[in-house]
């Protein structure tokens, strides 16, 4: 029996996240992870402002699987205007996504397994308003900001410049043609100039590729941008395969840098949950949307690593602590 929250989360993803308008063609994807209910509702919320609605479920692809959509996939997303990805595949790094975005495909993408909680609540109960307002104030500090750093009783102690690089609010909307945002938000990313990152992140919240939140802290060494090494328990041993096998030098690459924002999101074995905690901060590495304007762009995979309550110190001010924005 499906609780009646999630009709109302599936009218506020097509409404809210998605945008979608009468007439447009929507195409609702899932993998066989996917709680096919959520995905029903979503396709029958997509029908009811009238769109042309339809919904495909395909066989689940693990997170450091570097092959391609197969064609019937890959066809639909190229047919769509607008897709809300409801799976655990990462379709948002293959071909026939990025070719779609370029022609006007937008996309609205979520991982509900394990934050279902955190959908309901994160995106029906939250203040977005407040959120949003709170993320456009921390953007203009960034955009006005030369030295970042981030640091933490944990170990972690990294700089890098922002200097010069636009600000990504990931508000979870996606409205504009080509869009990518994933929801519910919101966080506000940049990414850093990469010559500049030298420090150590040292991991203590969720990791992807992986099992959610790493058994024994996770240390990665970078140097100028790169990560240089990666120590820790079995899940650093498991993450660096992961990286390993993509066989691509750019997913060591730092490709992001991101500040969670929404007062429902607790540490999680999710990482979309996890990186949303107020305070969290998320470093992404490898694949890089071009929106970032960075110099890593396109890789095999894309990974993310989360340090749960961090301080950061942007130009000598304080700006979070303790998991709260003391400056804005
Ligand atoms: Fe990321």
């Amino acid at each position: 029996m499906i609780e009646h929250k999630w009709f109302d989360f599936a009218k506020a993803v097509v409404n809210e996240m998605a945008c979608v308008k009468k007439n447009e063609n929507l195409l609702i994807l899932a993998d066989t992870w996917t709680d096919l209910s959520v995905a029903e509702l979503c396709f029958e919320a997509g029908r009811g402002v009238g769109a042309k609605t339809n919904l495909l479920v395909f066989p689940m692809m693990q997170h450091d699987d570097v092959s391609e959509l197969d064609a019937m996939v890959s066809n639909a997303i190229h047919a769509s205007d607008v897709v809300i990805g409801l799976c655990e595949t990462m379709f948002l790094e293959k071909k026939a996504t990025r070719e779609a975005r370029k022609n006007g495909t937008r996309i609205s993408s979520t991982i509900l397994r394990g934050m279902e909680e955190f959908a309901i609540e994160g995106l029906l109960n939250a203040n977005y308003g407040k959120m949003l307002q709170e993320s456009k104030e921390i953007s203009e500090i960034w955009r006005k900001t030369k030295l970042c750093n981030v640091s933490c009783s944990n170990g972690t102690n990294i700089s890098f410049s922002l200097e010069g690089r636009p600000v990504d609010i990931g508000d979870g909307i996606s409205d504009k043609p080509g869009e990518a945002d994933f929801f519910p938000g919101v966080d506000v990313n940049i990414a850093p100039i990469e010559e500049t990152i030298n420090g150590e992140i040292v991991v203590d919240g969720c990791i992807a590729p992986g099992n959610g939140i790493v058994d024994e802290l996770m240390t990665l060494t970078l140097k100028n941008g790169v990560i240089d090494e990666i120590k820790g328990g079995k899940d650093a041993d498991n993450f660096l395969k992961s990286l390993e096998s993509a066989n691509d030098e750019k997913v060591f690459h730092l490709c992001h840098f991101t500040l969670g924002l929404n007062p429902a999101a607790k540490k999680s074995n999710n990482m979309h949950e996890c990186e949303h905690v107020v305070g969290a901060v998320t470093f992404g590495f490898g694949d890089q949307d071009p929106s970032f304007e960075g110099t890593v762009g396109e890789a095999k995979i894309h990974s993310d690593v989360v340090i749960m309550s961090p301080t950061i110190v942007l130009d000598n001010k304080k700006m979070v602590e303790n998991n709260k924005i003391i400056s804005r």
